[in-house]
């Protein structure tokens, strides 16, 4: 099995849900740059997230899908904006836990209609304590997502299971994910991450995690990811936690839409870094 270009998904799908996922998705390269901003629903307000408005407003142009709360969609974003939304419908506990997996769904998929949003996302916590109650949540939340034409997007590997992140687990939470109906997959990236890729019949968007060593080591990623099937990303920390947001989500735009290569991305980078600081808009 191979990751299927999310058209040619659409003969199994109603025309609304087929709609919501075609304007996440780029009709040129059929893939998505996601800007993920959700963190603060478990971690609060994480660094160079404190002031979600401040920094989501120069990224937004740049996005091709924001993946956030409804607090933080209807406290910090215009309602005039263009750029879709991924709605996380997850939560319901802290960093504060030892166990970050008892999670429940937070909203109901009406909000997320009356919120016009083109996608509801929550985490799944394959191997985990509550396992089976993510994973009934994602069945619940696709039999609804069906019924008002609304993409599920299930994220795996989530918290403490990040420490699980190789080929055979991601592997294992993505097929799962997929066979329960999820409409995309949120993952991360690992060695023979082909073997997640082949096994998932749903695209795949790959997540960054914690800020890495360099902006380059975060290109690699995402180069290495499309190269070998991934969709998409939905990144966040290696994007607003750079000192060069901007630059860094217009290079990863040059990966995922573009092919490029992560010394062209890096070319892209370092000429947006030379151009003259805009005012941030707070
Ligand atoms: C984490 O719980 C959220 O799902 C994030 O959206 C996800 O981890 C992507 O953000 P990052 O690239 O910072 O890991």
């Amino acid at each position: 099995m191979r990751a299927l270009d999310p058209s040619e998904n659409e003969v199994a799908m109603d025309w609304g849900l087929a709609n919501r996922m075609a304007r996440m998705f780029s009709p040129g390269s059929q893939n998505s740059v996601m800007l993920a901003v959700d963190h603060g629903y478990f971690m609060g307000p994480t660094r160079r997230l404190e002031n979600p408005r401040a920094t989501i407003a120069p990224l937004l142009p740049h996005a091709d899908a924001l993946a956030l709360t409804r607090g933080i969609l209807r406290t910090c974003v215009p309602p005039s904006t263009r750029t879709p939304i991924v709605l996380r419908v997850s939560g319901g506990v802290t960093v504060l836990q030892e166990d970050l997996s008892d999670e429940d769904i937070t909203v109901s998929i009406e909000d997320a209609v009356r919120l016009n949003v083109s996608a509801v996302a929550l985490s799944v916590f394959v191997g985990s304590p509550h396992e089976h109650s993510s994973l009934v949540h994602l069945s619940e939340l696709v039999d609804q997502g069906e019924g008002a034409g609304m993409p599920v997007l299930a994220i795996t590997a989530v918290g403490k299971e990040l420490e699980k992140r190789d080929a055979r687990y991601l592997a294992l939470a993505c097929r799962v994910s997929a066979e329960l109906g999820a409409h995309m997959v949120k993952t991360y990236y690992c060695d023979d991450f082909e073997k997640v890729v082949e096994g998932c019949p749903v695209p795949i968007v790959v997540a960054g995690g914690p800020r890495l060593d360099s902006d380059q080591a975060a290109l690699e990623l995402a180069h290495n990811a499309i190269a070998l099937g991934a969709k998409g990303i939905d990144m966040g920390r290696n994007i607003w936690q750079s000192d060069y947001p901007v630059a860094m989500l217009k290079a990863l735009r040059s990966i995922v839409h573009e092919q490029a290569t992560v010394g062209e991305a890096m070319d892209i980078l370092n000429e947006e870094k030379a151009r003259p600081p805009r005012a941030t808009v707070a």
